[in-house]
């Protein structure tokens, strides 16, 4: 009998835990992860890609700060990400070891997609 206090505690703090967590980043982790995005983009800057080498493609936090106060970043990039990148204008040469983006629109719908590119945009 002891125990219950405790235990009821621990059940408390698990339920606040996830409530805690700032916004939808859950919700928006998880649909990057069953999307495919995370084999090539990490969250915070400075993750190695595969090999040792530079990631696939640019941490979203770098993406956030490079977009940061353009008005049509939010549009341009949805696009990209369902139509993947252009290799004769990448972005982010030099800086990643992925030469294009490919298409995602297989993996995610349009409406997730620009969810997803909001979400990236505001991280800091
Ligand atoms: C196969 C690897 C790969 C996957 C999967 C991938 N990306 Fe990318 N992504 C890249 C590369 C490489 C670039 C850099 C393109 C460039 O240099 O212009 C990039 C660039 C981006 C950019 C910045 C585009 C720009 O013009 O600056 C965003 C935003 C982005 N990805 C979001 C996503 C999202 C969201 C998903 C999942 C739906 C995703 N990516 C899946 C490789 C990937």
């Amino acid at each position: 009998m002891l125990r219950t206090p405790h235990l009821i505690a621990l059940a408390a703090a698990l339920v606040a835990g996830p409530a805690l967590a700032a916004g939808n980043d859950d919700a928006m982790l998880k649909l990057a992860n069953t999307s495919g995005c995370l084999t090539c983009h990490h969250i915070d800057p400075g993750g190695k890609g595969p090999d040792g080498l530079a990631p696939i493609g640019p941490a979203w936090k770098d993406v956030a700060a490079k977009y940061k106060g353009q008005k049509d970043a939010q549009k341009t990039l949805t696009a990209t990400v369902m139509a993947g990148s252009n290799p004769y204008e990448s972005h982010w040469k030099g800086k990643v070891s992925g030469l294009a983006m490919p298409p995602n629109k297989v993996a995610i719908t349009e409406a997730d997609a620009s969810k997803l590119v909001s979400w990236i945009l505001q991280l800091k």
